[in-house]
C-alpha cells in the first residue's frame, strides 16, 4: 500500500505516520503538510531515514502539484487530516478554514476521481453535529448542525466527500472522532495550554463558567481507530470514534493540577468563547461492533502518561510558546 497522509505534520496526524511506519514496514507513507504554524517536523524526527517514509512539504489546495505527487509516488490510499483545527482562530477569521477544509479536500477528491485512488478516508469530527444537551449522544444519523466556523468547513468537506463517493464512485469513508489528547498537540489547545501555563505558574484561562464537556480519546487510539477503518470499513459510510470519557473543563483543569502539583488559585475564569458548543459525547458502538476497535486507555492512565510526557519534552512546547505563537495569545487572551 502505498499511502498519502495529509498533515502529517501537526498533532494527530504526526501520532499517526508514525504508527503507520512502524506497524506496517511493507507500506510507503508519504506525508504531504503545508508546514503551516501548527506543522512541526520535529515530531518526526525520530523516523529520519525510514525506509518506507517520505516528507513533502506542499499545500493540499495546489492541485497540480498533488497530482504529480500522487502519480510520482504510486499513491493508491489517501488519508486527509490536513485542516486548519482550532476552533478559537475560526472565530477570528474563517478564510484560511474554508480554503483548506474545503477547498483542500475537494482537490483530494478530484484526484482521487482522476486517478482512481482506491481507499479515501476523511478525517472529520464530532463537532459536524453541534451541540448536546446534558443527556444523549452522537449517533452517525445525527443531523448536522455545525456550529463554529471551523465545524462549518469540516460539515461541508464531509458532504463533499459524500457527493464525490455517491456521484464518481470514490471509495470513500468518514471518520468523526471526538477531543483527542497526547504527545504533540500545539498547545493552544486545551490540555497542552493548560500544562505549559500551569508549569510556568501562569494563569490557566478556563472559558465562561468551565460547564462545558468534551470526550477525550487518547492519539493512539485515535489513531487505531483510523486504522481499522481505512483496513475495513465500508464505503460510503461514517465511523464515530470516541472515548466515553465525558468531563467538564473545570474537573480536566483540577486534574492537570493536581498530577502537576500545582494550586487551583491558578485558575482564572475569562469571556466565553463565542457559541460555544455546550457538550459533547460520541456514540461509538457501530465502529466497535463492526469493526471490533475498542479504546485500549484508560482516561486515568492517558492523562498520566501525557503530562509526563509535556514535563519530560519542555523544550518541543518551549520552543512553540516562544514563537510567533506569542502574538495569537496576546490578541487571544490580552
Ligand atoms: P493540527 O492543527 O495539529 O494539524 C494540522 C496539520 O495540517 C498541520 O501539520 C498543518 O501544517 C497541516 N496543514 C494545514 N493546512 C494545510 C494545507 N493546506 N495543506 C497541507 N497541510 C496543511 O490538527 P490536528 O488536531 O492534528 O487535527 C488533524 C485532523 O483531525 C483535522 O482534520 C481535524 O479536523 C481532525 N480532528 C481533530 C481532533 C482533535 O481533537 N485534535 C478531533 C477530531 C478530528
Ligand atoms: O471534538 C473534536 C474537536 O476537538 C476537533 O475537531 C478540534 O480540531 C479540536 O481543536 C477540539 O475542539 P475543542 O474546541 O473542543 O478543543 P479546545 O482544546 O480548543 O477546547 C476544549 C474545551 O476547553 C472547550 O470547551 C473550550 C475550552 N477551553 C479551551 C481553551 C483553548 C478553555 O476553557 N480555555 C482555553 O484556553
Amino acid at each position: 500500500m502505498n499511502i498519502l497522509i495529509t498533515g502529517g505534520a501537526g498533532f494527530i496526524g504526526s501520532n499517526l505516520v508514525w504508527y503507520f511506519v512502524k506497524k506496517y514496514p511493507s507500506y510507503r507513507v508519504v506525508n504531504l503538510d503545508k508546514l503551516t504554524y501548527a506543522g512541526n517536523l520535529e515530531n518526526l524526527e525520530g523516523l529520519k531515514g525510514a525506509r518506507n517514509y517520505v516528507f513533502v512539504k506542499g499545500d493540499i489546495c495546489d492541485r497540480e502539484m498533488v497530482g504529480q505527487l500522487v502519480r510520482d509516488q504510486g499513491i493508491d490510499t489517501i488519508v486527509n487530516l490536513a485542516a486548519e483545527s482550532h476552533v478559537d482562530r475560526s472565530i477570528m477569521g474563517a478564510a484560511e478554514f474554508i480554503q483548506t477544509n474545503v477547498g483542500g479536500t475537494n482537490v483530494l477528491l478530484e484526484i482521487a476521481k482522476d486517478l482512481g485512488i482506491q481507499r479515501y478516508v476523511q478525517i472529520s469530527t464530532d463537532e459536524v453535529y453541534g451541540s448536546l444537551g446534558p443527556n444523549g449522544y452522537f449517533t452517525e444519523t445525527t443531523p448536522l448542525h455545525p456550529n463554529s466556523p471551523y465545524a462549518a468547513s469540516k460539515a461541508s468537506a464531509d458532504l463533499l466527500v459524500f457527493a464525490y463517493q455517491h456521484t464518481f464512485g470514490v471509495p470513500a469513508v468518514v471518520t468523526r472522532c471526538s477531543n483527542n489528547y497526547g504527545p504533540y498537540q500545539f498547545p493552544e489547545k486545551l490540555i497542552p495550554l493548560m500544562i505549559a501555563n500551569a508549569s510556568n505558574d501562569k494563569q490557566l484561562p478556563v472559558y465562561g463558567d468551565g460547564m462545558n464537556v468534551r470526550d477525550w480519546l487518547h492519539v493512539r487510539d485515535h489513531c487505531a481507530a483510523i486504522d481499522a477503518v481505512l483496513h475495513r470499513g465500508r464505503i460510503g459510510q461514517i465511523y464515530n470514534i470516541g472515548g466515553n470519557n465525558e468531563k467538564h473543563n473545570l474537573e480536566l483543569v483540577r486534574l492537570l493540577l493536581r498530577h502537576l502539583g500545582k494550586s487551583e488559585s491558578l485558575i482564572t475564569f475569562v469571556k466565553d468563547r463565542l457559541g460555544h458548543d455546550r457538550r459533547y459525547a460520541i456514540d461509538s458502538s457501530k465502529i466497535q461492533q463492526e469493526l471490533g476497535w475498542t479504546p485500549s486507555y484508560t482516561f486515568e492512565q492517558g492523562i498520566e502518561e501525557t503530562v509526563k510526557w509535556y514535563l519530560a519534552n519542555r523544550p518541543w512546547w518551549e520552543r512553540i510558546i516562544s514563537g510567533e505563537y506569542r502574538e495569537y495569545y496576546r490578541k487571544m487572551y490580552g
